[in-house]
């Protein structure tokens, strides 16, 4: 239950030019989805109806949230699965006032079924475009490697995205953290540097501030998607102020996911009045409970945002992005008019 929040609060929240950087596209797989193309595809499901479906989503931990996420996938087989999906994202989020979304997917949870990467990334492109066209809703691609796989199969997975190089923006690295460090993945991510793609981590959610480190020193990453845990290290949390390095993070996913046992308890205003470049996004919002205006609207409550923070936080996600210096600037001012 979300407190109610001053109504300039809310109004503000709903005017906020927004830019989405954290954010799974079979994430956004609601039950109704998941039901209707099981049907379509004759996929036989542990539940019986969208409410059964929507009751399981009570989670322990990330890990008993992965197990459920992965299952639902199974759904998707074909170009317009993939196209559905995301365009029914891109609606959700032009609802919220979302202008741009850098989007990650999980390639290998596909291809293990066999289906082929081009199935994947044809369909989400085409929903690019027509986001894109029908709403002026820009986005960028984030092509994730699964840190509970093997080095062997990141690679194998970077070798079948060579045909599409050209949709990708960047890399990431997402799945169970805890004992799965970034560094498993050093070579991967130096191919990947090198093929030209921007490099980002899921870091610090479950796993230690340690991994933080390492993904910035190992694998060069220029954001840390989460990073919450960075404040059981003050030196790294000086540092990721001095440098503005970005922390993508979902506050409704931590609450769900029992990183946080109250949103009360979040460190995101912390962290934003001790100068980090904190965003907020929505991670997976048909399991967490809300999309991006959701997870604004929950956090200013439960913190007593102000507006002027609710600011930094918009201003601080377009400052995050890989947007052209001209959309950059006509996008800080928006905001600050506000
Ligand atoms: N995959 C989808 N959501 C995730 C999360 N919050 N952490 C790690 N991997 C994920
Ligand atoms: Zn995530």
């Amino acid at each position: 239950m979300i407190a109610a929040l001053p109504a300039p609060l809310e109004r503000l929240i709903a005017a906020l030019p927004k830019v989405e950087l954290h954010l799974h596209i079979e994430g956004t797989l609601e039950p109704e989805m998941v039901m209707a193309k099981a049907a379509h595809h004759g996929v036989d499901l542990r539940w019986g109806s969208v409410e059964a479906l929507r009751g399981a989503y009570q989670f322990a931990d990330l890990q008993s949230f992965l197990d459920i996420y992965y299952a639902g996938c199974d759904v998707l087989r074909d170009e317009q699965d993939f196209y559905d999906l995301a365009i029914a994202y891109f609606e959700r989020a032009h609802a919220d006032r979302v202008v741009h979304a850098e989007i990650f997917f999980d390639p290998q949870t596909h291809t293990a079924r066999g289906v082929a990467m081009g199935t994947v990334i044809d369909g989400l492109v085409r929903a690019q475009r027509d986001a894109e066209a029908r709403w002026g809703l820009t986005s960028k691609l984030i092509m994730c490697f699964l840190r509970h796989l093997s080095e062997d199969d990141a690679f194998a997975t970077l070798d079948l995205a060579r045909p599409y190089l050209h949709h990708l923006a960047g890399v990431g690295l997402d799945s169970g953290e805890r004992g799965n460090p970034p560094a498993k993945f050093e070579r991967v991510f130096t191919a990947a540097r090198a093929m030209g793609l921007t490099p980002v981590a899921h870091a610090g959610e479950e796993g230690p501030a340690a991994y933080i480190r390492e993904a910035l020193d190992r694998l060069a990453v220029v954001r840390i998607d989460h990073g919450v845990r960075c404040d059981e290290d003050p030196a790294l949390v000086d540092e990721l102020a001095a440098r503005r390095v970005p922390l993508t993070v979902c506050p409704l996913s931590n609450l769900k996911l029992c990183v946080v046992k109250d949103l009360a308890d979040h460190n995101l205003g912390r962290l934003l009045a001790a100068g980090l470049c904190v965003t907020i996004n929505s991670d997976d919002p048909a399991y967490f409970g809300g999309y991006i205006a959701d997870n604004y609207r929950a956090t200013a409550a439960a913190l007593g945002l102000d507006a002027a923070a609710l600011k930094q936080l918009a201003q601080n996600a377009v400052e995050a992005a890989w947007l052209p210096l001209t959309r950059r600037v006509q996008l800080l001012s928006e905001i600050d008019a506000l």
